[in-house]
């Protein structure tokens, strides 16, 4: 437990729908008017769900605050949606905080325990796709903005900024 009283642990498959909830929590405040309303729409009910390969990979988190699932996130060798891997490369994976616990450090903790275990396995560059919205949590730690690539959600066309930071 960190000095703020966040708990970080392995996901695993029994937190599915705990997980889905806090991520269909998070995600519904996502659109703040920088996307296509129609292109938000369509997409969301598939991003809003926990990924059941990314809960059992090992390398998804869960935090917990005041007893409660506060926030998810974690990272991946193989890049988002694909089996391709590049040698020292990783990917952070579907991050989301429960609206009820923003700005509390919560995804902070998560992802500085996320590039903290990358960096002990040799990885040297952490790639993102992150929201529109996400840009500044990154930047905090130093990510820098590749730039805007179009992703596809289920097959729902959606924009994310391409970050990355070098370990
Ligand atoms: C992005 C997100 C995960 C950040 O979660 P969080 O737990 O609130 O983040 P933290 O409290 O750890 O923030 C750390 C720092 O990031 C920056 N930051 C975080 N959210 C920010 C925002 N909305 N605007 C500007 N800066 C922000 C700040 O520098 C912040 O430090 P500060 O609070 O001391 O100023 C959360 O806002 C979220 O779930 N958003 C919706 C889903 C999403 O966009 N996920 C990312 C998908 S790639």
């Amino acid at each position: 437990m960190t000095g703020s009283g966040i708990s970080i642990r392995q996901a695993n498959p029994a937190d599915l729908t705990v997980l889905s909830e806090l991520i269909a929590a998070s995600y519904a405040t996502l659109d703040d008017g920088k996307y296509d309303s129609d292109q938000f729409r369509a997409a969301l009910p598939f991003m809003s769900k926990a990924n059941p390969v990314l809960v059992e990979s090992g390398t998804y988190y869960l935090a917990q605050l005041d007893g409660r699932a506060a926030g998810c996130g974690g990272w991946s060798v193989p890049a988002p949606w694909t089996d391709v891997v590049e040698d020292g490369v990783g990917h952070i994976r579907h991050f989301a905080t429960h609206p009820d616990f923003k700005r509390r450090g919560v995804a902070s903790a998560l992802l500085a325990h996320c590039l903290d275990e990358a960096r002990g396995q040799g990885v040297k560059l952490m790639k993102c796709q992150s929201s529109l919205s996400g840009t500044p949590f990154y930047e905090a730690f130093g990510f820098r903005q590749i730039g805007r690539v179009m992703t596809s959600v289920a097959g729902n066309p959606l924009p994310a900024i391409e970050m990355e930071l070098a370990l």
